[in-house]
């Protein structure tokens, strides 16, 4: 069972994953505070996440983050290695924060983890979005089949500029 809304993030340790770098840290710590926009993914260069799922967070980031989220976080559960090579190809200036789970233990803590044995790809995160305020879940959005990108798409994340009060000048 994954975790529910109003629950506390469980607090283990991530990879947080810099230019060619990586540094241990708590999840409290690193998502723990403000308002943070948690992207989980199944792996790291998978066709999906590669070409769909991730390149509109990285140039919409900018966006997310004028709309009130303090931090827009990818993780993948892979090593710090392959997330670092990734992020680097996919994000070079680095607008999302990217960390690497390969010991799965934030999302087996969520309970967000699946096996797609005829992929081949052994244990994976599932396609999730969790929005946390200061380490609390407030929303969290699955999707139903790892390989789409529905309702975890960016999409879904930006508010409609009527609701951030832009407003057509009358004439
Ligand atoms: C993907 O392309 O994102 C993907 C591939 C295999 C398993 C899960 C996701």
């Amino acid at each position: 069972m994954s975790v529910g809304i109003g629950e506390r993030l469980p607090d283990v340790r991530v990879a947080q994953v810099t230019a060619r770098r990586f540094v241990s840290r708590s999840t409290a710590q690193v998502f723990g505070s403000g308002r943070v926009l948690i992207v989980g993914v199944p792996g790291a260069f998978t066709p999906v996440c590669t070409t769909r799922h991730l390149p509109p967070y990285v140039s919409r980031a900018r966006e997310l983050l004028d709309q009130g989220y303090d931090e827009v976080a990818c993780i993948a559960p892979n090593s710090p290695w392959t997330v670092s090579a990734w992020a680097e190809t996919l994000d070079p200036d680095l607008n999302l924060q990217f960390f690497a789970d390969g010991n799965m233990a934030f999302g087996r803590a969520l309970g967000l983890t699946t096996t797609l044995p005829d992929l081949f790809i052994g244990e994976c995160y599932r396609r999730f979005v969790l929005e946390c305020q200061d380490g609390i879940i407030e929303a969290l959005t699955v999707e139903n089949s790892e390989l789409d990108v529905a309702c975890t798409d960016v999409e879904a994340f930006i508010k409609p500029a009527q609701e951030i009060g832009w407003r057509r000048r009358p004439n």
